[in-house]
């Protein structure tokens, strides 16, 4: 059957109905495959790429052209999710012109319903500009990857009570600018409350608390693939990493000991007609 595409439309309307929206992000196909099989509302083709898959120690060298590469091969597998493809550092900085070419590089080239886009109040005009043309923005606030040289690390943002209303207001805006829904990372619980009852879009957290309307997580993270990036807020689901391992071990060892590969593994011709008898 038939699966109903999930759109902005439905996330929204399920912080009105008080369902909790479920994301996670994907960058290939066969990850983009076995999430279609679940439920999953959101898949977000974050520049976490970077990190996960390219090996990056942050997300900073991440570029359109990887985006889009990743962005694709995402599509390809996925027939409900909405996929948010995420805007790299330096996509969309410079200027509102750059922003809406880029963004609109993300949606035709790469297939992305949505972008994402890093920062509050100084983003504003790229966020108007980019839903006028017709482009779903998701926000994100709080612990904004792409700023991790001014944060001084990935520390936990908005602890004390300016910075805490500087990422209200931050949330404020991009929600005034016209985005559908905001990420909201790295920020203590309690803010994370707070910004959730402030705004009508859905807040999507990430070590932002319990209180969010829906939450986020990197699949690498959730699945025990090996990374160097492992904050507090990460919940192991499963443990992949020593899965492949043992697999790869195991493999290693059976063709060492010529039990791999068998018969049964093996094609056979008639001798007579393939190689005579020589
Ligand atoms: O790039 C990404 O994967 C993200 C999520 C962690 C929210 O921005």
């Amino acid at each position: 059957m038939e699966k109903k595409k999930i759109t902005t439309l439905d996330i929204q309307k399920m912080k009105k109905e008080k369902r909790k929206i479920t994301a996670l992000t994907a960058y290939d196909y066969p990850f983009a495959k076995i999430l279609d099989k679940t439920e999953i509302d959101i898949i977000l083709v974050g520049d976490t790429v970077g990190m996960v898959v390219l090996g990056y120690k942050n997300t900073l060298p991440v570029t359109m052209e990887d985006m889009i590469h990743h962005i694709r091969a995402v599509k390809r597998g996925v027939s409900r999710a909405l996929i948010v493809g995420d805007m790299p550092f330096m996509s969309y900085q410079v200027s509102v012109e750059e922003s809406l070419r880029n963004a609109g590089r993300l949606v035709q080239e790469g297939g992305a319903e949505g972008v994402k886009i890093e920062g509050g109040i100084a983003m504003r005009d790229r966020i108007r500009a980019i839903v006028d043309i017709g482009i779903p923005v998701m926000g994100h606030v709080g612990l904004t990857p792409q700023s991790v040289h001014r944060f001084g690390g990935y520390r936990v943002q908005g602890k004390d009570y300016l910075n805490a209303r500087k990422i209200l207001s931050d949330a404020k805006a991009v929600e005034d600018a016209g985005a559908f829904s905001i990420v909201l990372e790295g920020i203590p619980a309690e803010l994370g409350k707070r910004i959730s009852e402030a705004l009508a879009i859905p807040t999507i957290g990430i070590g932002a608390g319990p209180h969010c309307n829906g939450q986020i997580l990197v699949i690498h993270d959730l699945l025990g693939l090996p990374g160097d990036f492992n904050p507090k807020y990460i919940k192991r689901y499963a443990d992949i990493g020593e899965s492949i391992t043992d697999a790869v071990r195991n493999y290693i060892d059976e063709v060492r000991e010529e039990k791999f590969p068998s018969e049964e593994h093996s094609y056979h011709v008639e001798k007579k007609k393939h190689l005579g008898s020589a």
